[in-house]
């Protein structure tokens, strides 16, 4: 009993070693991330469908307008669909809220990932 009490102990020092280790050197938060995971499924896929469709919807009849009808043509304009809305430049027609725009911000900046 006193041997598994001492082993036991040992284990817990070195959980809380290992915690307070790991929060000493936790990476702070580039000004860029944002703490919000923001979901291209839940969020990005709708937004651009509710907003930015029909012009890019890849149909032709905006030859100058980036098909933004999947992930991977989304994905390799990522940047530029950031500056595009952070500037207002698009939607051309409508407009996005706020924070549609901080969430395609966060979402690009966190990698602009298929979650
Ligand atoms: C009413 C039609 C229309 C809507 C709605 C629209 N766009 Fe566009 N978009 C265009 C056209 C036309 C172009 C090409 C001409 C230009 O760059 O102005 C374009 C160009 C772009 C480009 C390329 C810019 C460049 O410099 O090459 C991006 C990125 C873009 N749009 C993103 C979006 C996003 C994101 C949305 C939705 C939030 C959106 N657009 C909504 C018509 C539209």
């Amino acid at each position: 009993m006193k041997k598994i009490g001492t082993i036991g102990l040992v284990l817990v020092l070195i959980v809380l070693y290992s915690c307070e280790y790991n929060v000493e050197n936790e990476t702070p938060l580039v000004d860029n991330l944002c703490e919000n995971v923001v979901s291209y499924s839940v969020t990005i896929r709708p937004l651009i469908d509710g907003k930015c469709m029909p012009c890019h919807n890849g149909d032709g009849s905006e030859p100058f307008a980036p098909d933004l009808t999947t992930y991977p043509l989304v994905e390799s304009i990522a940047g530029l669909i950031k500056d595009v809305t952070q500037s207002r430049r698009m939607p051309k027609v409508g407009s996005l809220s706020d924070s549609e725009i901080a969430a395609i911000k966060c979402w690009v900046d966190n990698g602009a990932l298929n979650n």
